[in-house]
């Protein structure tokens, strides 16, 4: 065990990188996210170590030491893997975590497949990554989970007795409790998160549903706090919980997509698509992402709004994402299925109203896009805080504008410079696409000065800043409070 004393623990169910067949061997791709671009100084300058899944099953056979021995050297850090059987991605990654919580805490039972052989297995692969933390962390190192996969980590640690400080930040929204309460381990799960020290959520909505269930289903507690960061007392101790909206690393996204090579693509993909604005969307594949209720905004625009028709153009990116879940691959075809049918409404020569990629991009490309498009439009059904409306607004047009949704966690920050929508709303989110063609240059001007100025603020450094200050701070009264959205800033945004 290596006992350098303070150093930071990051724990994601993914390792931050990619591991990919080439040439009949495996190689090794840095991964590429924002999470890995703001905790990899930190890791460096304080030395520490990144626990996760590497993505492939232990049936696998790979030789894992050989191929992460490179990272570690290129990356100043090291990772250690956590290796799943193929019985444990299949209830405790594919089930538990992506057919149980994540439909939940976006407000989508209708999607979840309560299977109760799920949860012991959730419950196995939490103690497993306990183990390594246990295996490789020092006494006095921070021990930083991330996301839904990891609820019960904190909790496996202490029953083994492991008095590490430890932190839990939760990516995903957090249901309000009427919808928590269908959850066959509600309380497990609640009391599972407060075994945690810190507790982080990405908005004041998911935080206020965590608080609201806790006071419900947690006998004897007791909150203390309104400013950033507050404590819960429960069993002898003091839990912290806070609002900590996470970012973009700003200048990064800006500077790149300033680049000759990303002008030039830019430029290229305009020029293909003549004579028309691009109204442009990025989605993981994804039932939250709300992509077919996009669509049919889209065909709704066309269908009331003649003046559309040969002048905008949708460019629907779609990521590959999670499609051995049945779910995932009913989705792909119902997306298919929209595409065709608008193209086969609308189409005429010169003018393809929806343009469909469905695969990942480099971030070149993807650049080329942002940059390109006059119009981005963001839309899940719910988020927890949705990083593709950020990227777009750093690295796009000056007067590009922002169609969002109001249930994206961003909406509470960018509310100001966006086109607020309601997802479920086809006409209205039509309406925003119409306002979006015709709005006059000096207010698409003044709206992405906003956005850009809030994003600039809001990065993705200040987040990592603010979580940890708030795991060590010894005193929560002078804790900063984040100004622009405290305290009365409410609800995203929704009137
Ligand atoms: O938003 C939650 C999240 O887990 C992200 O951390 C991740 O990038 C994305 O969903 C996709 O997750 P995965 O491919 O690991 O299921």
């Amino acid at each position: 065990m290596n006992t350098s004393e303070n150093r930071l623990v990051v724990v994601s169910n993914r390792l931050p990188i990619v591991i990919e067949e080439e040439d009949g061997d495996w190689r090794l791709k840095p991964g590429t996210g924002g999470l890995v671009t703001a905790l990899a100084p930190v890791l460096r300058n304080r030395g520490g170590i990144w626990i996760g899944w590497p993505g492939i099953t232990e049936e696998e056979e790979l030789d894992l030491d050989r191929i992460l021995a490179t990272s570690t050297k290129d990356s100043g850090y090291s990772l250690k893997p956590v290796l799943l059987t193929s019985e444990e991605r299949d209830k405790f990654y594919c089930g538990f975590s992506n057919e149980v919580i994540w439909p939940l805490f976006h407000d989508l039972q209708g999607y979840c497949n309560f299977d109760p052989n799920y949860w012991a297995v959730y419950e196995r692969v939490n103690r497993k990554f306990a183990n390594a933390i246990a295996r490789y962390a020092g006494k006095d190192d921070f021990v930083w989970v991330h996301d839904y996969h990891l609820m019960n980590v904190a909790k496996e640690l202490n029953q083994m007795g492991k008095t590490f400080k430890t932190g839990f930040f939760l990516h995903i929204p957090f249901p309000p409790l009427d919808i928590f309460l269908k959850l066959p381990w509600r309380f497990q799960i609640l009391h599972a998160l407060l075994e945690y020290d810190l507790i982080g959520f990405q908005t004041l909505r998911d935080r206020r549903n965590f608080v609201q269930c806790i006071k419900a289903l947690i006998k004897g507690i007791v909150i203390r706090g309104k400013g950033q960061v507050a404590t819960a007392r429960f069993e002898n101790r003091d839990i912290r919980f806070g609002t900590f909206p996470i970012g973009i690393d700003f200048h990064n996204f800006a500077m790149d997509a300033a680049k000759p090579d990303v002008a030039d693509k830019a430029w290229y993909i305009h020029e293909d698509l003549p004579k028309s604005k691009l109204i442009l969307g990025v989605d993981r594949l994804d039932y939250t992402k709300g992509i077919p209720y996009k669509l049919r905004a889209f065909e709704n625009a066309l269908e009331r709004y003649p003046d559309l028709h040969n002048q905008v153009r949708l460019i629907q990116i779609v990521v590959p994402s999670r499609e051995d879940i049945p779910k995932y691959q009913a989705l792909k075809l119902d997306i298919e299925h929209l595409v065709g049918e608008i193209n086969g409404k609308y189409t005429q020569s010169g003018w393809v109203p929806v343009h469909y990629l469905f695969r990942s991009l480099e971030k070149t490309e993807l650049l080329a896009y942002y940059r390109t498009a006059e119009v981005a439009m963001v839309t899940p059904l719910k988020d927890g805080m949705n990083l593709v409306a950020m990227e777009y607004c750093a690295s796009s047009l000056e007067d590009g504008i922002l169609i969002l949704s109001e249930f994206a966690g961003a909406a509470a920050q960018l509310q100001r410079g966006a086109l607020l929508v309601n997802p479920y709303d086809i006409e209205n989110m039509a309406d925003a696409i119409h306002q979006a063609f015709h709005m006059a240059q000096n207010e698409r001007l003044l709206r992405m000065r906003k956005l850009r100025r809030a994003i600039r603020n809001r990065n993705i450094f200040r987040w990592v800043d603010s979580f940890l200050r708030a795991a060590i701070a010894k005193n929560l009264d002078n804790f900063p409070l984040l100004e622009d959205y405290f305290p009365e800033k409410d609800m995203n945004g929704i009137p």
